[in-house]
């Protein structure tokens, strides 16, 4: 429960003003200022919302000063050791990690929602082959409102319930089925045998040709990679859900434009945009060219993977990640892989150096999920899809949050105007 004990005070043209000040269970404490405009007559400035909480949620926790990420309380790497994605699906959704009973009864519930209407299929031929899989995922899941009526009443909670399961048992096979009408081939529909990480595998890389047997450790690797993405508090396409969701725009609108905003490389994009700077330095000698280039305040280049808005140490998911590539790479017998190799040489150089150290850049989530995906076979215009997969929990369990919330209100920012002050129309001839 937030406490509202304190205040703060400020004091702007010689009047002061009270604002409370709300603390939560963990972080730091926030200015209440829903009032200031009303009281002072003025705004507040914050592009980028760095300094800003735009709700409250009891989701995720991030503390980025010691590199800390909790779901629910639960720390990432034990999730990514003990649990998997599916039951980190439960404890986003509902709060706390299910009992067995519990446990069986969801996975049998998204696992019963995982295939499509059959006229979706018709999307994806609207497409050329080459499109980008992320730009068909944005149309094919903004086109889900019109196939799933029955569950586009947000102020209904069976229905946000519906939608909420529909979304995260989908979201597989409308990106594996953007795969392959990428490559050409036919699309391979789910099976209610397999778990979710196996069922999106084998909707990715089977063919009616052959037989497809999953293989466990990619299985484990691919399973590991969604909870790492599952959610990550107020991200920009979470905070775009929950801006499209404000104005009580359906469900899957909302997912559709949290897509599209994961999409840029500054954000979920990162980890194709990663490998391919990788690739692009393509030896350890290369690294000092690339990192006086990051450091180059006239070159917009930046080390892809590195730094974070709210990370200022080690992004904890990093960590996971690295020694899970390690262990693929070793199992799969890709030993000697040289972009992992340019990888670990690039982040210890970036760290040795002064300016990473200094403005306390960090290899983020981004920085070596890319390489475990390559050895895993996907493509990397296939990176930011399964990103989104995984991020779907996230924004359905932060949008459900906020339909929950009846205070909720329709987001609406305001500026700082620096414009043209008010000046008459002038007519054609005279100007
Ligand atoms: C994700 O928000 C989330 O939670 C996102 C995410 C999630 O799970 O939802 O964690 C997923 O998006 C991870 C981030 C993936 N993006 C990248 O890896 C792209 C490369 N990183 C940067 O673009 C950048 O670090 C951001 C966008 C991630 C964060 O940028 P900020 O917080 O706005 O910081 P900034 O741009 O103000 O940079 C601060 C300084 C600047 O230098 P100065 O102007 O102060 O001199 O650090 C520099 C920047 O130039 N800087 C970098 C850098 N990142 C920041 N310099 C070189 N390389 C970089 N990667």
């Amino acid at each position: 429960m937030k406490d509202t004990t304190k205040t703060a005070t400020l004091t702007l043209n010689g009047q002061s003003y009270e604002l409370p000040v709300l603390s939560g269970t963990a972080g730091p404490d926030v200015i209440d200022i829903r009032k200031l405009y009303t009281q002072a007559g003025v705004f507040t400035y914050d592009p980028g919302f760095t300094s800003t909480a735009s709700c409250d949620s009891t989701i995720t926790y991030i503390d980025g000063e010691k590199g800390e990420l909790l779901h629910r309380g639960y720390p990432i790497d034990q999730l990514a050791e003990k649990s998997h994605y599916l039951e980190v699906c439960y404890l986003l959704l509902y709060g706390d990690l299910p009992t067995a009973a519990e446990l069986e009864d969801f996975e049998s519930r998204v696992t019963k929602h995982t295939m499509v209407h059959e006229q979706m299929q018709y999307f994806y031929r609207g497409f050329r082959r080459d499109a980008h899989p992320m730009a068909i995922m944005v149309g094919v899941v903004g086109a889900m409102s019109a196939f799933y009526h029955d569950s586009t009443d947000i102020n209904d909670p069976w229905q946000r319930e519906v939608a909420s399961i529909r979304m995260i048992a989908k979201m597989p096979t409308i990106a594996a089925w953007a795969y392959k009408y990428h490559i050409g081939q036919p699309f391979v529909y789910p099976r209610n045998d397999l778990d979710y990480a196996s069922n999106f595998l084998r909707m990715c890389f089977a063919v009616p040709a052959e037989d497809y047997e999953v293989n466990p450790i990619l299985a484990r690797a691919m399973d590991r990679i969604f909870t790492l993405h599952a959610d990550h508090e107020q991200n920009a396409s979470t905070s775009t859900v929950r801006l499209a969701s404000s104005s009580g725009a359906n469900p899957f609108a909302c997912i559709a434009a949290g897509i599209a905003c994961l999409w840029g490389p500054a954000h979920g994009g990162a980890n194709q945009a990663c490998l391919e700077m990788l690739k692009e330095i393509g030896t350890p000698d290369r690294i000092p060219e690339f990192i006086a280039r990051a450091k180059d305040k006239n070159d917009p280049f930046r080390l892809m993977g590195f730094g974070h808005r709210v990370y200022k140490n080690f992004d904890p998911r990093a960590k996971v990640m690295k020694q899970s590539a390690d262990e693929v790479l070793d199992l799969l017998g890709i030993d000697d892989n040289p972009i992992l190799q340019v990888a670990k040489e690039l982040e210890k150089q970036a760290l040795e150096d002064p300016y990473f150290a200094e403005k306390k850049l960090f290899p983020n989530v981004d920085f070596y999920s890319g390489i475990i995906l390559e050895a895993m076979g996907f493509p990397t215009s296939m990176f930011t899809p399964i990103f989104a997969v995984s991020r779907t929990v996230g924004w359905i369990s932060q949008w459900k949050e906020q339909q929950s919330d009846p205070a909720h209100k329709i987001g609406r920012p305001r500026q700082l105007y620096l414009g043209a002050t008010r000046r008459d129309y002038v007519d054609i001839e005279n100007r």
